[in-house]
């Protein structure tokens, strides 16, 4: 195509995409989220915020993130805790490589940047944990930037806003996206613009443009978006790779000496639940019967099995407590832990309140 109707095709379509960065902030101020404790703080807690938003519920984040920043207040702070410390205030969001990345990520702004957080989308992008996306939200948030974000709320609004048809599991799909993403930013006044935008397409995707049943009729931009005039917002965004589920049963032996102890073992830096303290863990039932500590069992219970819901994996957990002389056993003294030990580890969500219980 000529540059020249290249440029008249995008001019026409100005109007109508500054229209939408317009809508969607009036909307947010109206209607959108407000008095979250991130909104508007210093970087270092917009950083944490949307670390800990990556893949969990803002209502499970608001519980975690307060505790959080008791403990580490500031980036220095965090950069000088331990892996373990952090790991265990994590204990119990899930994607354990969060926190460590988290940590990494102190340690770096501290040691490179002096403890104040670079304003750049690409500076943001090179420190540990953070993608694209997370860097245009702080430097949207904090900086004022022209940045887009695209998680996965906000690919839904877009996709659907412009019926884009590309496949986002090809990388050319995704290029052209972030493109009609940065195409869409406001333009003007983008202390208080920028914010309040990226504010607003999250809230948008969390609370009206769902992944079923979206609730048009709310939407600030429905009668300008092209899925809705097609009559098929549910069909974007299209991605031809589906996630694949698989299922899995672990057996988990939950340990106790005679003194009341639990025999904890760090888990390998790779995999599920890698990094975090846990009981010995079983894939197949025919191991766990060789398992030596089961000889010289004084009691054995098996619990109930009970599913544990992982984002590709669904493991279906059966406890069996085992009560053991610890001298009988090869495991080393350092991995007997009492209750009050145990209980500042960072330990997975469904082996802490088996151990509660215990
Ligand atoms: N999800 C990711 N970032 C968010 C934010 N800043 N507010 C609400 N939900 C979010």
């Amino acid at each position: 195509m000529g540059e020249k109707v290249y440029a008249l095709i995008k001019n026409r379509n100005k109007p109508r995409l500054e229209l939408f960065s317009h809508r969607i902030i009036d909307w947010q101020q109206q209607h959108g989220r407000h008095g979250l404790p991130w909104q508007g703080a210093d970087v270092y807690r917009v950083w944490l915020s949307e670390i800990m938003l990556q893949q969990t519920q803002v209502t499970t984040v608001l519980d975690y993130y307060p505790r959080f920043l008791a403990r580490f207040p500031d980036v220095a702070a965090l950069a000088e805790a331990s892996e373990d410390d952090v790991l265990a205030l994590w204990s119990g969001l899930g994607y354990y490589s969060r926190a460590r990345n988290l940590h990494r990520c102190a340690k770096q702004v501290v040691l490179s940047y002096n403890g104040a957080f670079p304003p750049t989308v690409p500076e943001l992008q090179a420190l540990p944990g953070i993608g694209r996306s997370t860097a245009g939200a702080i430097a949207a948030f904090c900086f004022a930037q022209r940045a887009p974000i695209l998680d996965a709320n906000v690919r839904r609004v877009l996709t659907r806003f412009l019926a884009f048809e590309a496949d986002l599991a090809v990388s050319a799909g995704e290029k052209a996206l972030w493109e009609e993403a940065v195409a869409l930013l406001p333009h003007r006044h983008l202390a208080q613009s920028m914010p309040r935008y990226t504010q607003g397409l999250m809230d948008l995707g969390a609370m009206v443009c769902l992944p079923r049943k979206p609730l048009c009729s709310q939407c600030p931009v429905q009668l300008q978006c092209a899925a809705y005039r097609n009559g098929n917002p549910e069909r974007y965004p299209v991605r031809t790779r589906k996630l694949v589920r698989k299922a899995e049963s672990w057996w988990l032996l939950l340990l106790r000496d005679d003194q009341g102890r639990m025999c904890l073992e760090r888990r390998g830096a790779k995999g599920i639940w890698s990094g975090l303290h846990c009981v010995p863990v079983f894939g197949e039932s025919a191991q766990l019967a060789l398992h030596p500590a089961l000889g010289h069992a004084a009691q054995k219970k098996e619990l109930p099995a009970f599913l544990h819901v992982l984002t590709h994996r669904d493991l279906y957990l059966h406890p069996v407590v085992v009560d053991v002389c610890a001298g009988d056993l090869e495991s080393g003294e350092e991995n007997w832990f009492t209750r009050e030990q145990w209980q500042s580890l960072g330990l997975p969500a469904p082996v802490r309140k088996l151990l509660d219980a215990a």
